[in-house]
Protein backbone atom coordinates (compact mmCIF):
# COMPACT_ATOMS: atom_id res chain seq x y z
CA UNK A 1 0.00 0.00 0.00
CA UNK A 2 1.34 3.09 -0.68
CA UNK A 3 1.64 5.69 2.30
CA UNK A 4 -0.93 8.12 1.25
CA UNK A 5 -3.40 7.52 -1.08
CA UNK A 6 -4.60 4.23 -3.01
CA UNK A 7 -4.11 2.77 -6.54
CA UNK A 8 -6.38 0.09 -7.95
CA UNK A 9 -6.26 -1.17 -11.24
CA UNK A 10 -8.88 -3.16 -13.00
CA UNK A 11 -7.48 -5.97 -16.05
CA UNK A 12 -9.06 -8.45 -17.64
CA UNK A 13 -9.78 -9.21 -21.77
CA UNK A 14 -11.82 -6.72 -24.06
CA UNK A 15 -15.16 -7.05 -22.48
CA UNK A 16 -14.67 -8.58 -19.43
CA UNK A 17 -16.29 -6.24 -17.69
CA UNK A 18 -13.86 -3.79 -16.31
CA UNK A 19 -15.12 -0.34 -17.38
CA UNK A 20 -18.46 -1.39 -15.68
CA UNK A 21 -16.93 -2.66 -12.86
CA UNK A 22 -14.65 0.33 -12.34
CA UNK A 23 -17.57 2.82 -12.63
CA UNK A 24 -19.70 1.09 -9.53
CA UNK A 25 -16.67 0.68 -7.29
CA UNK A 26 -16.07 4.61 -8.01
CA UNK A 27 -20.08 5.30 -6.75
CA UNK A 28 -19.79 3.10 -4.29
CA UNK A 29 -16.66 4.53 -2.54
CA UNK A 30 -17.52 8.15 -2.95
CA UNK A 31 -20.98 7.54 -1.26
CA UNK A 32 -18.62 6.26 1.49
CA UNK A 33 -16.85 9.75 1.60
CA UNK A 34 -13.35 8.65 -0.47
CA UNK A 35 -11.92 10.99 -3.14
CA UNK A 36 -11.79 8.92 -5.70
CA UNK A 37 -9.77 9.70 -9.22
CA UNK A 38 -11.93 7.26 -12.19
CA UNK A 39 -8.99 6.99 -15.27
CA UNK A 40 -8.47 4.97 -17.71
CA UNK A 41 -5.74 3.35 -20.02
CA UNK A 42 -4.39 4.29 -22.70
CA UNK A 43 -5.33 7.59 -21.80
CA UNK A 44 -6.55 9.13 -18.43
CA UNK A 45 -4.91 12.71 -19.21
CA UNK A 46 -4.83 15.07 -22.35
CA UNK A 47 -1.46 14.19 -23.97
CA UNK A 48 -2.63 9.86 -23.00
CA UNK A 49 -6.04 10.84 -25.20
CA UNK A 50 -4.19 11.61 -27.89
CA UNK A 51 -1.74 8.71 -28.18
CA UNK A 52 -4.70 6.65 -27.54
CA UNK A 53 -6.13 7.72 -30.88
CA UNK A 54 -3.29 7.15 -32.34
CA UNK A 55 -2.91 3.40 -30.89
CA UNK A 56 -6.36 2.23 -31.24
CA UNK A 57 -7.67 3.84 -34.30
CA UNK A 58 -6.80 2.50 -37.79
CA UNK A 59 -4.90 0.03 -39.58
CA UNK A 60 -4.06 -2.88 -37.17
CA UNK A 61 -0.49 -3.18 -38.52
CA UNK A 62 -0.39 0.40 -38.45
CA UNK A 63 2.50 0.34 -35.80
CA UNK A 64 5.21 -2.45 -34.98
CA UNK A 65 4.61 -4.50 -31.24
CA UNK A 66 7.99 -2.61 -30.58
CA UNK A 67 6.58 0.82 -31.49
CA UNK A 68 3.49 0.32 -29.80
CA UNK A 69 5.21 -0.70 -26.11
CA UNK A 70 6.93 2.95 -26.60
CA UNK A 71 3.61 4.21 -27.68
CA UNK A 72 1.27 3.11 -24.84
CA UNK A 73 4.41 3.49 -22.09
CA UNK A 74 4.90 6.89 -23.23
CA UNK A 75 0.81 7.66 -22.66
CA UNK A 76 1.41 6.00 -19.47
CA UNK A 77 4.22 7.98 -18.33
CA UNK A 78 1.94 11.07 -19.15
CA UNK A 79 -0.54 9.68 -17.19
CA UNK A 80 1.51 8.89 -14.18
CA UNK A 81 2.64 12.19 -14.63
CA UNK A 82 -0.66 14.28 -14.42
CA UNK A 83 -2.93 12.08 -12.84
CA UNK A 84 -2.16 9.50 -11.05
CA UNK A 85 0.85 10.95 -8.90
CA UNK A 86 -0.79 13.76 -7.93
CA UNK A 87 -4.09 12.37 -7.22
CA UNK A 88 -2.37 9.88 -4.85
CA UNK A 89 -0.04 12.49 -3.11
CA UNK A 90 -3.40 14.07 -2.28
CA UNK A 91 -4.58 10.88 -0.75
CA UNK A 92 -7.25 10.08 -3.11
CA UNK A 93 -8.24 6.90 -4.20
CA UNK A 94 -6.95 6.16 -7.76
CA UNK A 95 -8.94 3.82 -10.03
CA UNK A 96 -7.63 2.69 -13.35
CA UNK A 97 -8.88 0.94 -15.86
CA UNK A 98 -6.51 -0.99 -17.41
CA UNK A 99 -2.71 -0.20 -16.52
CA UNK A 100 0.71 -1.95 -17.11
CA UNK A 101 -0.52 -5.34 -16.85
CA UNK A 102 -2.09 -5.00 -20.03
CA UNK A 103 1.23 -4.03 -21.74
CA UNK A 104 2.72 -7.02 -20.85
CA UNK A 105 0.00 -9.33 -21.92
CA UNK A 106 -1.01 -7.25 -25.10
CA UNK A 107 2.25 -6.15 -26.23
CA UNK A 108 4.14 -8.50 -24.35
CA UNK A 109 2.21 -11.47 -25.02
CA UNK A 110 -0.09 -11.64 -28.00
CA UNK A 111 2.46 -10.05 -30.48
CA UNK A 112 4.94 -12.13 -29.60
CA UNK A 113 7.69 -12.94 -26.73
CA UNK A 114 8.25 -9.37 -26.14
CA UNK A 115 7.73 -9.56 -22.50
CA UNK A 116 11.51 -8.52 -22.14
CA UNK A 117 11.25 -5.28 -23.43
CA UNK A 118 8.03 -4.39 -21.85
CA UNK A 119 9.65 -4.83 -18.66
CA UNK A 120 12.48 -2.97 -18.96
CA UNK A 121 11.08 -0.09 -20.41
CA UNK A 122 8.87 -0.12 -17.06
CA UNK A 123 11.51 -0.11 -15.06
CA UNK A 124 13.43 2.86 -16.95
CA UNK A 125 10.15 4.77 -17.24
CA UNK A 126 7.10 3.85 -15.03
CA UNK A 127 8.24 1.61 -12.05
CA UNK A 128 5.22 2.03 -9.92
CA UNK A 129 3.01 -0.79 -9.69
CA UNK A 130 -0.92 -0.76 -8.43
CA UNK A 131 -1.51 -1.59 -4.65
CA UNK A 132 -4.39 -3.93 -5.64
CA UNK A 133 -5.34 -5.87 -9.31
CA UNK A 134 -8.44 -7.00 -9.92
CA UNK A 135 -8.35 -9.61 -12.39
CA UNK A 136 -11.60 -10.20 -14.65
CA UNK A 137 -11.80 -13.05 -15.30
CA UNK A 138 -14.38 -14.52 -18.19
CA UNK A 139 -15.04 -16.88 -20.84
CA UNK A 140 -13.43 -14.78 -23.86
CA UNK A 141 -16.65 -16.31 -25.98
CA UNK A 142 -18.79 -13.96 -23.64
CA UNK A 143 -16.82 -11.26 -23.32
CA UNK A 144 -16.24 -10.84 -27.05
CA UNK A 145 -19.75 -10.99 -27.78
CA UNK A 146 -19.99 -8.43 -25.26
CA UNK A 147 -17.15 -6.31 -26.64
CA UNK A 148 -18.82 -7.12 -29.94
CA UNK A 149 -21.87 -4.69 -28.87
CA UNK A 150 -20.29 -1.72 -28.29
CA UNK A 151 -20.40 0.74 -31.18
CA UNK A 152 -17.19 2.90 -32.22
CA UNK A 153 -13.70 3.22 -33.79
CA UNK A 154 -11.58 1.55 -31.31
CA UNK A 155 -12.17 -2.31 -32.28
CA UNK A 156 -7.92 -2.99 -33.02
CA UNK A 157 -7.13 -5.20 -30.12
CA UNK A 158 -11.26 -6.78 -30.13
CA UNK A 159 -10.33 -7.78 -33.78
CA UNK A 160 -7.35 -10.12 -33.29
CA UNK A 161 -10.51 -12.60 -32.66
CA UNK A 162 -11.58 -15.61 -30.26
CA UNK A 163 -7.90 -17.34 -30.36
CA UNK A 164 -6.04 -14.20 -29.22
CA UNK A 165 -8.43 -13.51 -26.44
CA UNK A 166 -8.05 -17.61 -25.00
CA UNK A 167 -4.07 -16.77 -25.07
CA UNK A 168 -4.82 -13.23 -23.15
CA UNK A 169 -6.79 -14.81 -20.46
CA UNK A 170 -4.51 -18.01 -19.96
CA UNK A 171 -1.82 -14.64 -19.89
CA UNK A 172 -3.74 -12.58 -17.16
CA UNK A 173 -4.46 -15.89 -15.05
CA UNK A 174 -0.52 -16.12 -15.40
CA UNK A 175 0.32 -13.16 -14.53
CA UNK A 176 -2.40 -13.00 -11.64
CA UNK A 177 0.34 -16.09 -10.31
CA UNK A 178 3.55 -13.75 -10.68
CA UNK A 179 2.10 -11.18 -9.06
CA UNK A 180 0.20 -12.83 -5.77
CA UNK A 181 0.81 -10.06 -3.76
CA UNK A 182 -1.76 -7.31 -5.39
CA UNK A 183 -3.88 -9.29 -7.80
CA UNK A 184 -7.00 -10.70 -6.77
CA UNK A 185 -9.29 -12.62 -9.08
CA UNK A 186 -12.85 -12.14 -9.72
CA UNK A 187 -15.29 -14.43 -11.59
CA UNK A 188 -16.69 -12.08 -14.53
CA UNK A 189 -19.32 -14.80 -15.98
CA UNK A 190 -21.81 -13.57 -13.09
CA UNK A 191 -24.60 -10.61 -13.53
CA UNK A 192 -22.98 -7.70 -13.08
CA UNK A 193 -24.24 -7.09 -9.68
CA UNK A 194 -22.83 -10.25 -8.06
CA UNK A 195 -19.66 -9.22 -9.53
CA UNK A 196 -19.83 -5.81 -7.91
CA UNK A 197 -20.38 -7.40 -4.56
CA UNK A 198 -16.80 -9.15 -4.73
CA UNK A 199 -15.00 -6.37 -6.04
CA UNK A 200 -16.20 -4.20 -3.26
CA UNK A 201 -15.59 -7.01 -0.63
CA UNK A 202 -12.29 -6.97 -1.58
CA UNK A 203 -10.97 -3.23 -1.79
CA UNK A 204 -12.98 -2.24 1.50
CA UNK A 205 -11.02 -5.30 3.10
CA UNK A 206 -8.05 -3.70 1.68
CA UNK A 207 -8.68 -0.16 2.43
CA UNK A 208 -9.00 -0.92 6.26
P1 LIG B 1 -14.56 -3.87 -20.57
O1 LIG B 1 -14.33 -2.51 -20.01
O2 LIG B 1 -13.88 -4.94 -19.80
O3 LIG B 1 -14.31 -3.98 -22.02
P2 LIG B 1 -17.37 -3.23 -20.19
O4 LIG B 1 -17.54 -2.88 -18.77
O5 LIG B 1 -17.31 -2.12 -21.19
O6 LIG B 1 -16.10 -4.20 -20.36
O7 LIG B 1 -18.54 -4.23 -20.57
C1 LIG B 1 -18.74 -4.69 -21.90
C2 LIG B 1 -20.26 -4.78 -22.18
O8 LIG B 1 -20.82 -5.82 -21.37
C3 LIG B 1 -21.01 -3.52 -21.85
O9 LIG B 1 -22.04 -3.36 -22.78
C4 LIG B 1 -21.58 -3.78 -20.45
O10 LIG B 1 -22.76 -3.06 -20.23
C5 LIG B 1 -21.81 -5.28 -20.47
N1 LIG B 1 -21.56 -5.92 -19.16
C6 LIG B 1 -20.61 -5.61 -18.25
N2 LIG B 1 -20.65 -6.45 -17.18
C7 LIG B 1 -21.65 -7.31 -17.43
C8 LIG B 1 -22.20 -8.45 -16.70
N3 LIG B 1 -21.72 -8.84 -15.51
N4 LIG B 1 -23.23 -9.11 -17.26
C9 LIG B 1 -23.72 -8.73 -18.47
N5 LIG B 1 -23.26 -7.70 -19.20
C10 LIG B 1 -22.24 -6.98 -18.70
P1 LIG C 1 -9.98 -0.61 -23.44
O1 LIG C 1 -10.57 0.70 -23.81
O2 LIG C 1 -9.86 -0.93 -22.01
O3 LIG C 1 -10.77 -1.75 -24.21
P2 LIG C 1 -11.85 -2.76 -23.68
O4 LIG C 1 -12.91 -1.92 -23.01
O5 LIG C 1 -12.33 -3.41 -24.94
O6 LIG C 1 -11.21 -3.70 -22.75
O7 LIG C 1 -8.54 -0.75 -24.07
C1 LIG C 1 -8.39 -0.61 -25.42
C2 LIG C 1 -7.49 -1.66 -26.02
O8 LIG C 1 -6.12 -1.30 -25.76
C3 LIG C 1 -7.70 -3.05 -25.49
O9 LIG C 1 -7.96 -3.90 -26.59
C4 LIG C 1 -6.36 -3.42 -24.89
C5 LIG C 1 -5.39 -2.46 -25.50
N1 LIG C 1 -4.21 -2.11 -24.67
C6 LIG C 1 -2.95 -2.56 -25.05
O10 LIG C 1 -2.81 -3.24 -26.07
N2 LIG C 1 -1.87 -2.23 -24.30
C7 LIG C 1 -1.97 -1.46 -23.18
O11 LIG C 1 -0.95 -1.19 -22.51
C8 LIG C 1 -3.28 -1.01 -22.79
C9 LIG C 1 -3.43 -0.16 -21.57
C10 LIG C 1 -4.38 -1.35 -23.57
Amino acid sequence: MTARGMFLTFEGIDGSGKSTQARLLAKHLRREGRDVVLTREPGGSDGAEEIRNLVLQGDPDRWSAETEILLFTAARRDHLERTIEPALAEGKVVICDRFADSTRMYQGLSRGDLRGLVDQLHNLMIRREPDLTLLIDMDPEIGLSRAKGRQGEEERFEDFGIDLQQKMRAGFLALANEFADRFRVVDGNRDMDSVAQDVTDIVMKSLR
